[in-house]
């Protein structure tokens, strides 16, 4: 069976003020769902005959929600490793391979973030399975989704030759993680490109060998972390120390954008990231004039924004186009829908300034 790997970290900044770092996006229903997209993530790879049960990385603070959330929707993990600080997804993906080759070092990995939003999982297990195939010969296989916009905050994926078998799959030319603006553009209009939509299945050892090769020094940490990793109940706490000496760095940017072991699957799984709020308007009813509301709002003359008071707090809004205005107890954000990337940013910004 594949081992599932859900990324469960990140600070959710992005859709602030409504995701807090006690409380970041994957962990929030969001509207008109019941289930977080944790666990939507791990419900789609619940089906045991072709599923292990996942392995969840996640940080410390989010423990009991984690575990909590698994409970209700009754998954029972393989494991819950707990990272000391967000180092961000290299070091997670590099603990959760070196945990799983040291049972057993073919396994292969589904690696899955937990912030998206797959409508269609048939299509989604499709290609796990043919991912797994090419993984089984050693390859990191990726999923391209068809760009529609110079969107920046994705991977981009150029595509290369078609593999000679299994069929579907196709060579990497070339892995740009987050391109400027301009290059954003060009891509799209060549046609050659796709989107990363963010997951990734590999053996364990072929992972272990990229890591190796392009950052070492990040491996050597997370081995150190593992090894002095502490049970504590239901949770595995990494080694702090060692942990805290990986450099920060995203998967992407460590391994994908030099490994010659990628490969992509075009698929099209009804995938979209709800990353900002501009995507999250994008997947949200909206009504006659383009609007998605929630809450206590009144709307006049307002046409294609989104309007969210979390709060009992009156929203008032009149004459508005292409807005966000998200009000909560204590914040309110006002953006042009466009700026909507640079949430993440004035946040992180915010926090450094205390
Ligand atoms: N455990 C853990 N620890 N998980 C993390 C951490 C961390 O330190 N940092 C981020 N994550 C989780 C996030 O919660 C998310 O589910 C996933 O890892 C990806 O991280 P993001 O920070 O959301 O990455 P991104 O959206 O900017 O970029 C990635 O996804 C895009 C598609 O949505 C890249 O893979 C891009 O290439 C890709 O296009
Ligand atoms: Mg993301």
């Amino acid at each position: 069976p594949i081992q599932p790997v859900i990324l469960s970290g990140g600070a959710g900044t992005r859709l602030w003020p409504l995701s807090r770092e006690a409380y970041p996006k994957q962990l929030l229903p969001l509207q008109h769902e019941t289930l977080s997209l944790l666990q939507q993530t791990a419900l789609r790879v619940a089906d045991p005959g072709l599923f292990s049960p996942p392995l969840l990385m996640a940080s410390q603070e989010h423990r009991f929600l984690v575990a909590e959330q698994m409970r209700a929707c009754e998954v029972l993990p393989e494991a819950i490793l707990l990272e000391p600080v967000g180092r961000n997804t290299a070091p997670a993906i590099a603990s959760a391979a070196l945990l799983t080759a040291g049972v057993s070092p073919e396994k292969i990995l589904a690696i899955l973030p937990a912030d998206h939003r797959i409508d269609d999982t048939t299509e989604l297990i499709r290609c796990m399975k043919l991912a797994a195939e090419s993984a089984a010969n050693g390859a990191i296989v990726t999923f391209g989704i068809t760009p529609d916009a110079p969107e920046t905050g994705y991977g981009y994926i150029e595509c290369g030759p078609a593999e000679a078998a299994p069929r579907g799959l196709f060579g990497i030319a070339s892995f740009t993680e987050k391109p400027d603006a301009h290059r954003a553009r060009e891509y799209v209009e060549s046609e050659r490109y796709f989107w990363n939509s963010g997951i990734f299945v590999a053996r364990a050892d072929s992972l272990l060998e990229e890591f190796d090769r392009f950052c070492p020094e990040l491996l050597e940490a997370c081995r150190s972390s593992l090894d002095t990793a502490e049970r504590d109940l239901d949770f595995q706490r990494l080694g702090n120390e060692a942990f805290t000496r990986a450099p920060a760095i995203s998967f992407d940017h460590a391994v994908m954008e030099h490994t010659g072991k990628g490969r992509v699957i075009p698929c099209d799984p009804g995938w979209s990231d709800l990353g900002s709020w501009k995507s999250l308007w994008q997947n949200s009813p909206r009504d006659e004039f383009g609007n998605s509301i929630s809450g206590r709002v009144q709307a006049r003359e307002v046409r294609n924004s989104y309007l969210h008071s979390a709060d009992k707090r009156l929203l008032a809004a009149i004459g508005l186009e292409n807005m966000l205005v998200v009000s909560t107890r204590d914040s309110v954000l006002v953006a042009p829908m466009e700026e909507s990337g640079r949430v993440g940013r004035l946040v992180e910004a915010m926090k450094r300034e205390g």
